[in-house]
Order: structure tokens, then C-alpha cells, then sequence
């Protein structure tokens, strides 16, 4: 079989393969680094980062369901400037693209991390507008146009040269709508889909299984909503690429995000049952790519054929 070209670029980025680790599931990668080399990776986004250290949601946090899981973490993380201090050159050593994953109370607290991030020279950052764990607004800004565009006005301003990809949530009616939004609001990329908001019951005790009561789905089950989703952002705003996710575990899933329009694509919830799913992820992409005959993987993007 003919050698497949696996680069892909985001945003003007370019990634040696188009896959990347899901913000939240891969930690800041310590753990995976000790199953292989992190440079076989086309990128990483860090777990969500805040202005301050947070602790997080009180347990039990993550309940299994069918084909996926609930989680109400709750952006348990050591805030940015311990991140750029002590997990960003960790990541430094490996040849892959690093993506730092924000989460904000204000508009002025995205701005000023962003600052700090482009400062410290992560590749890209990725603006969560779509956490829907943090009762601190999380949710309202991915879920009402005007605050989506104010937040990634603001992290435009202060991210200096570094590209700004808004991360879009799916607990909204039309979500070409935020697309348009952070797109006119000067958006580089977007991702798409974070957590779909759910809920599990223990009918013996009637209580939720989750602390928090609610929590965000993501794994197989998501996988439809997620292509559907990366085909309508794709449609309405197609000058703006896309790192598509949501329920990834193979090549075939990849490549149907690719052909609804993702540039790159993140694995996320699959790499709690298999550390090397990327790899199987960008291996499988790679087959898909050489059975169809392309000389190069970025020519799924957007291919469709909609009836
Ligand atoms: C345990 C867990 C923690 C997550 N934390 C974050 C986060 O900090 N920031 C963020 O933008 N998304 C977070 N996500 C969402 C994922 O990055 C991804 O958008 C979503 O899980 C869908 O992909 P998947 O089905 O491959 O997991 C988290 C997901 C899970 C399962």
C-alpha cells in the first residue's frame, strides 16, 4: 500500500498526525508517557486549567453507562501558573503539540491566562465555553452566542500570536449559532463536542449515582451526536478548521468526524479502557486512507457525500 501523508494543520499548526489526547482524559500525560512515547501523538490537551488551583467535585465522580460514561470532575487541576512552572516543560521534551485547555470564572480571567500560555509558548489554546460541572457560569457562556463571542474576543486579545480554538458545548438547541458567534468574535479553530449533560439513578436508594447529581456523557454513545454536530459547524462556518471528538475509539470513528468536516480529531473517554487508543486511532486512520487509495489523510475533511 502506497505511504499516507498524516499531517494535518489547525489553525496554521502543524500536527505530524491528526490525532490528539481529549482535554481532561490524559492528565498532563505523566501517566500515558510510561506506556509510550508521547511524540507519536499528533498533539495533547492538558487537563482543563483555571487561575487558581481547584480540588474539584466531591466523589463519587464518574458513573458508568451504556457505551460511555458520566463524569462530574469538576476541573480538578493545580491552576495555570503550576502548570506552566511544572507540567509544560515535561511536555516540552516530546516532539508533539501542546494544547492548553482554559476554563474561566470572567472574561477577564481567560484573557489573563491566555496571556500567561502564549508567554510560556503552548501551540494552541483551547477555550472550554462548554464545561457544564462548574456552577461558576461554565455553562452560560457556551450556551448564549453574545458570551461566547465576548470570551473569545478577550482570549483573542491576549493570546498573542498563539492561535485561539473555542471548544463548543452540545447542551444547546442550534449550535451553529455559537459556531457563527466565536467564529465572527475572531476564532482560529473550534472543537466540538464536549460533555452531553446526563444523569443515572440508584433506584434502591433513589439517589443520583453522582454527587453533583448531574454530570457530562461522553464515550461511544456520543459518537452520532458528535459527527452530526462537526457536520452542521462545518457547513455553517467552513473557513474555520475543526478538532472533532466525542466517543472516538477506532479509525472508522475518526475518519467519519473527518469526512463531517474535523480537521484533526481528540480521543478521550477510550483511552481509560486501552492507554494506546490513539495510536490505534491514528493507525486505523492511516488504513482507511491507504484502502481508499489517498496519498494524504487531510483529504477526508469535509468529503461527505450528503444526500
Ligand atoms: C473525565 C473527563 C474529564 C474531562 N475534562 C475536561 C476538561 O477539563 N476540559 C474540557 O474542555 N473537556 C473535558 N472533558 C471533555 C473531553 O475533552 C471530550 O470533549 C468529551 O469527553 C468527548 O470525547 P470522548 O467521548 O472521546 O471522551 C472531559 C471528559 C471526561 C470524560
Amino acid at each position: 500500500m502506497p505511504e499516507v501523508d498524516l499531517r494535518v494543520s489547525l489553525a496554521g499548526v502543524e500536527l505530524k498526525n491528526p490525532v490528539v489526547a481529549a482535554s481532561g482524559t490524559f492528565g498532563f500525560g505523566r501517566e500515558y508517557g510510561q506506556f509510550y512515547d508521547l511524540g507519536e501523538l499528533g498533539g495533547i490537551c492538558v487537563k482543563g486549567l483555571t487561575a487558581t488551583r481547584r480540588e474539584g467535585n466531591p466523589a463519587p465522580r464518574i458513573a458508568e453507562t451504556p457505551m460511555g460514561i458520566l463524569n462530574s470532575v469538576g476541573l480538578q487541576n493545580p491552576g495555570v501558573d503550576a502548570f506552566i512552572a511544572e507540567e509544560l516543560p515535561f511536555l516540552r521534551q516530546f516532539d508533539t503539540r501542546v494544547i492548553a485547555n482554559i476554563s474561566g470564572n470572567t472574561p477577564e480571567e481567560y484573557g489573563e491566562m491566555c496571556e500567561k500560555l502564549s508567554a510560556a509558548g503552548v501551540d494552541l489554546i483551547e477555550v472550554n465555553i462548554s464545561c457544564p460541572n462548574v456552577k461558576a457560569g461554565g455553562l452560560a457562556y457556551g450556551t448564549r452566542p453574545e458570551l461566547a463571542a465576548e470570551v473569545t474576543g478577550e482570549a483573542k486579545r491576549h493570546a498573542g500570536k498563539v492561535p485561539v480554538m473555542v471548544k463548543l458545548s452540545p447542551n444547546v438547541t442550534d449550535i451553529t449559532e455559537i459556531a457563527r458567534a466565536a467564529a465572527d468574535a475572531g476564532a482560529d479553530a473550534l472543537s466540538l463536542i464536549n460533555t452531553l449533560r446526563g444523569m443515572r439513578i440508584d433506584v434502591d436508594t433513589r439517589r443520583p449515582i453522582l454527587k453533583m447529581n448531574t454530570g457530562g456523557l461522553s464515550g461511544p454513545a456520543v459518537l452520532p451526536v458528535a459527527v452530526r454536530m462537526v457536520w452542521e459547524v462545518h457547513t455553517a462556518v467552513p473557513h474555520l478548521p475543526i478538532l472533532g471528538m466525542g466517543g472516538v475509539s477506532g479509525g472508522e470513528d475518526a475518519a467519519q468526524l473527518m469526512l463531517a468536516g474535523a480537521s484533526a480529531v481528540a480521543v478521550g473517554t477510550a483511552l481509560f479502557a486501552d492507554p494506546y487508543a490513539p495510536l490505534k486511532v491514528r493507525d486505523g486512520l492511516r488504513d482507511i486512507a491507504a484502502r481508499q487509495g489517498l496519498d494524504k489523510v487531510r483529504s477526508l475533511t469535509g468529503a461527505v457525500r450528503p444526500w
